[in-house]
């Protein structure tokens, strides 16, 4: 693939496209053992965690199932407020399913944290997590990841689902944002 972007947006690629491709797979091979005959179905929360789930869930059975959820925080202007709104509900009955939420990142932990008490008082048989990428500097909240790809520092970064302003979620891997990028270098 020959995507185009300029490097000089970015500091540093923290998580190199090969590093998630390795990383994925053995993800995927853990949660195949896990599930094992069991039906999965796989909880993508809108928009950036597209990139993970296309490619994890290419590395599931073909049985495996995804949904997909939209979620806002608001209250106080930022995503940090824990109070989470549903944009777009998701199709599936949860009762007696097996849920997956895979998710870019866990920054504060408040949406993942959020979602789990949602999709856990929907009747399911079980949920759990999986998110490529942790910032452990940056939990305000305490929430149980089962499957983690990187953790990362606090740093603005972006590409594979991240975006600033809507951009740079194309990019096939993490990379620190340039502050140039957004004004303040
Ligand atoms: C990002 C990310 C998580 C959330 C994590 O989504 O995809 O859903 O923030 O942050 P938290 O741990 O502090 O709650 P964002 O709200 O940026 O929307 P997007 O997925 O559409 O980019």
């Amino acid at each position: 693939m020959n995507a185009q972007f300029d490097m000089n947006d970015f500091t540093e690629i923290i998580v190199s496209e090969k590093q998630i491709a390795t990383r994925l797979d053995e993800i995927a091979a853990q949660i195949r053992e896990d599930y094992q005959g069991e039906e999965l179905l796989l909880v993508g929360v809108l928009k950036g965690a597209v990139m993970v789930m296309a490619d994890l869930a290419r590395r599931m059975p073909p049985q495996v199932q995804m949904d997909w959820m939209a979620v806002s925080s608001y209250g106080s202007g930022t995503r940090s407020s824990g109070v989470v709104r549903i944009l777009k509900d998701l199709d599936a009955d949860l009762t007696g399913r097996h849920v997956l939420i895979v998710e870019d990142i866990m920054d504060t932990g408040m949406t993942l944290s959020w979602l789990l008490g949602n999709l856990r008082s929907r009747g399911a048989a079980s949920v759990e997590v999986a998110a490529l990428l942790r910032k452990p500097d940056a939990a305000s909240v305490d929430v149980d990841v089962k499957y983690v790809g990187f953790d990362i520092p606090n740093d603005f970064v972006v590409g594979y689902g991240l975006d600033f302003d809507e951009k740079y979620r194309t990019l096939p891997f993490v990379a620190v944002l340039n502050p140039k990028v957004y004004g303040e270098a």
